[in-house]
């Protein structure tokens, strides 16, 4: 069993379960005797080979720490040229047999670009927004949830209290996941999805409907790449783009509860969850799922592969083909919605 020195980052934006994934993976490669070389902040530490070595006691007590120890960055190495070759030499500097690279599609998608410049990477899939491809789950999801779920009881007892109607702004980027699952187990009185087109007049009845019959208040919530008419947050957001082109999102609620407020005449107020939701300790799922990650991710490299990314398929983790991924997302399908509209439209 031959002892191998396996680089680590977390790329893209943070979330709850990187910590345990690391952990995982520093955990495993003791096991075979490896040494684990943390980069600090995502590509970034690659491009300027800024790395650390990680040891056990670096990653004992950091299993319900909620970010990442390694620190994250958007950055993106195939912008330039000259940023590609820095990191092929830092990959040969720093004595690299593989990396394992924790991300979502971004992040991924760059070490599939480097696994085909033959450089042995591993990924492992993480985003609040779930819509990754290939894979069923990705790694701060649940903890994000949860989240969502506890600011809609929080915001449905103020929204009770006043007889107001309360909109609740949830990321997710282009996907409605974690809306559309924030708001069902929450018990949102209506969910707004970029992958729907919204119907504002059916919501304007809904409200007016709930009201007729003593339900006296609404939460509504709405993703935040949900496109309103008359309002296009790229116009809002102009020069806002971050390395791998996506526009920052967020204010699509603030003009959605002045809509409310404009066409049924009832007090509303909106509220943008941002980045309280990629922030907390990780769940119990984030926290086994980001060790068996990990550990897998150290196995594939001892197994001699490379090019994969670990999706999760049910209760099984499988390696599957990384470039499957490249420019590719996952969105919620839309008959799903209206299906399930029948917890939230009565
Ligand atoms: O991809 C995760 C995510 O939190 C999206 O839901 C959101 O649109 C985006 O990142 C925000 O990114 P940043 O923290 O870079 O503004």
């Amino acid at each position: 069993m031959s002892k191998k020195r396996i680089g680590v980052l977390t790329g893209g934006g943070d979330c709850p379960g990187l910590n345990p994934a690391i952990r995982g993976v520093v955990m495993r490669a003791l096991d075979y005797g490896d040494e684990v070389i943390g980069l600090k902040y995502g590509w970034a530490g690659l491009i300027k080979a800024d790395a650390v070595p990680l040891k056990l006691e670096d990653v004992e007590d950091i299993l319900e720490i909620g970010g990442t120890i390694l620190g994250s960055s958007r950055t993106n190495p195939f912008k330039k040229e000259e940023d590609v070759q820095k990191c092929i030499e830092s990959f040969k500097k720093l004595n690299l047999d593989a990396l394992i690279a924790i991300g979502g599609e971004d992040t991924l998608g760059v070490a599939s670009k480097f696994s085909k410049l033959g450089l042995p990477m591993i990924g492992i899939p993480k985003t609040i927004d779930k819509d990754l491809e290939e894979t069923d789950y990705t790694l701060g999801f649940d903890t994000a949830v949860e989240v969502v779920v506890d600011a809609i009881k929080r915001l449905r007892d103020t929204a009770k209290s006043h007889a107001r109607v309360i909109v609740v702004e949830i990321m997710g980027r282009h996907a409605g996941w974690l809306a559309l699952y924030g708001g069902l187990a929450g018990g949102a009185d209506y969910i707004l999805i970029p992958e729907v087109e919204p119907n504002l007049e059916e919501l304007y009845n809904h409200i007016r409907k709930l009201y007729d019959r003593g339900h006296t208040y609404a939460v509504v919530a709405i993703a935040e790449g949900v496109q309103l008419p008359g309002f296009t947050y790229q116009k809002g957001q102009e020069g806002m783009v971050d390395a791998f082109g996506h526009i920052r999102l967020g204010g699509v609620g603030n003009v959605l509860a002045e809509e409310i407020q404009k066409n049924i005449g009832i007090e509303t107020r909106a509220v943008i969850l941002s980045h309280l939701q990629r922030g907390g300790s990780p769940s119990i799922r984030d926290r086994i799922l980001g060790l068996l990650l990990g550990k897998t991710a150290v196995d594939l490299v001892h197994e001699g592969k490379s090019g994969y990314f670990i999706a999760v398929k049910g209760s099984e983790l499988v390696p599957v083909d990384i470039t499957l991924i490249e420019g590719r997302t996952k969105n919620v399908n839309p008959a799903f919605y209206e299906s399930v509209k029948t917890f939230f439209n009565k």
